[in-house]
C-alpha cells in the first residue's frame, strides 16, 4: 500500500490539483482496511488513471487508486476465453495482452486511455463495440462497509455511457476486478464508418484482416483525429453524443440535410455531438487557455496551463450556443470533480 499526503493528482487534462490524502491499494483487503478505518464514503474520492476527470478544485479528503493488477484467464471449451481482470491493469496494455494470445472481442477498443476498472463504470466504446459487449461481471468493494458485491452484467445497468457505478452508485462503491467473456474465434466488428477506410489505407485487405491488423487500424484512426494528452492535455470526448427524439433530428435535418445521425432504438437518433459543435463555428476555436480540438470537437483541449474552471467556461460557452442553435442540450461525458460545477 502507497500513502501520501498533500498529493499531486495525475489527471490527462494536465490540470493541477491536490488530494489531502491519497492511498494506493493493491488487494481487495487492503482496500476493505482503508474503508473500515472509519472515513464516510462521501470524504473517498476513487481514481482510475485520470483520463476522464476534469478537477475545478483540489480534493479535500482520501483519493484512491487500485494497483490490483493482475490478469487471470481461463481457457474453455469451444472458444471461450474468460477473464477476470484487476481494476488497476492499464485498459490498453489488457487490449495488447488479448491480442498477442488469440483472445478476440477487444480489437475496436484499442488505445482507449485509462484503466480496466474504470473501463467497467464508464463503459467505454469505440468503432461499433462497448466494454458492456465483453463484461460479464463486476466485483466491487462498498465504501461505506467494506463488503465485497459481485454484480452481474444486467445489474451493472448498462447503457450508452453508462451504469449502475455512476448512476445511482455513484462514489459508493470501489471496482476491484472485471470479468469477460472473449473468445478464440476472430468476428471482426468492420461497420462503423472509417474503420475499411483505415484498413485499406494500410494496404490490407478486408476478407482476412487479422487482429493484429485490426488493432493497428484503430490506432491509426485515434492518433489522426485525439490528441496525444503528452502534448496538449484533454480527457477524449467531453460531451456525450446526445440521443434526440427522432423529430428533433428531422427538424435538424431540415435546415442542415447532411446531419449524420446512429439509429439509438425506440424512436430515437444519436446525433454526433462534434458535428453540432463544428457547425456552431467551435472547431479550433480557443477561450483563453482553453481549446475546442481541431481535428475533433467533441474534445476540448487545454492549451497549456488552463485550470479546471478555464475548461468549464469553454464547455459551458460551447454547451450555450448548441441549446441556443439547434435546441439540443449537451451533457459531459467527463466527470466533473469539485468546486461549483
Ligand atoms: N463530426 C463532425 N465534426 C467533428 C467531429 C465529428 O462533423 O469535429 C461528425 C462526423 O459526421 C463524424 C461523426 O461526427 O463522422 C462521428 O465522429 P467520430 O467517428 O469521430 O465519433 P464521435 O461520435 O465523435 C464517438 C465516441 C469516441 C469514439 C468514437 C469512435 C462518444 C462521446 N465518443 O465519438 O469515444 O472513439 O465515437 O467510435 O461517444 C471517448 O469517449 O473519449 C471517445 C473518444
Amino acid at each position: 500500500m502507497r500513502e501520501e499526503a498533500d498529493y499531486f493528482l495525475h489527471n490527462t487534462f494536465g490540470i493541477k490539483a491536490k488530494a489531502r490524502h491519497f492511498v494506493e491499494y493493491e488487494s481487495v483487503e487492503e482496500l476493505q482496511a482503508v474503508v473500515r478505518c472509519g472515513k464516510r464514503a462521501e470524504e473517498m474520492l476513487h481514481v482510475g488513471a485520470g483520463s476522464n476527470l476534469l478537477f475545478l478544485s483540489d480534493v479535500d479528503g482520501l483519493v484512491l487508486h487500485s494497483a490490483i493488477r493482475s490478469i487471470e484467464a481461463d481457457e474453455r471449451e469451444g472458444g471461450v476465453v474468460s477473464l477476470r481482470v484487476g481494476a488497476g491493469v492499464v485498459w490498453d496494455d489488457l487490449v495488447a495482452h488479448c491480442v498477442a494470445n488469440g483472445w478476440h472481442g477487444l480489437e475496436n477498443l484499442s488505445l482507449i486511455p485509462g484503466e480496466v476498472g474504470a473501463a467497467a463504470v464508464q463503459n467505454i466504446g469505440a468503432y461499433g463495440v462497448e466494454a458492456k459487449d465483453v463484461v460479464t461481471a463486476v466485483e466491487t468493494v462498498d465504501l461505506r462497509d467494506g463488503s465485497v458485491h459481485v454484480f452481474d452484467a444486467p445489474e451493472c445497468g448498462y447503457g450508452y455511457r453508462k451504469s449502475v457505478f455512476k448512476g445511482d452508485l455513484r462514489g459508493r462503491c470501489a471496482v476491484t476486478y472485471v470479468h469477460m467473456m472473449l473468445s478464440r474465434r476472430f468476428a471482426p466488428d468492420l461497420e462503423y464508418g472509417g474503420v475499411r477506410d483505415a484498413l485499406r489505407a494500410a494496404g490490407v485487405e478486408l476478407a482476412c484482416v487479422s487482429p493484429r491488423q485490426l488493432r493497428e487500424a484503430i490506432i491509426a484512426i485515434r492518433r489522426a483525429k485525439l490528441p496525444d494528452p503528452a502534448v496538449k492535455g484533454n480527457a477524449g470526448s467531453f460531451f456525450m453524443n446526445p440521443v434526440v427524439e427522432r423529430g428533433v433530428y428531422e427538424r435538424i435535418r431540415a435546415g442542415y440535410p447532411a446531419a449524420p445521425c446512429y439509429e439509438a432504438g425506440e424512436g430515437k437518433v444519436k446525433i454526433p455531438a462534434g458535428w453540432l459543435i463544428e457547425q456552431c463555428g467551435w472547431k479550433g476555436r480557443a477561450l483563453g487557455c482553453a481549446a475546442v480540438h481541431d481535428k475533433q470537437a467533441l474534445v476540448l483541449v487545454n492549451l497549456g496551463g488552463a485550470t479546471g474552471q478555464d475548461i468549464l467556461r469553454l464547455c459551458n460557452a460551447v454547451r450555450a450556443d448548441v441549446l441556443a442553435k439547434f435546441g439540443v442540450e449537451l451533457r459531459p461525458e467527463v466527470n466533473i470533480i469539485g468546486g461549483t460545477a
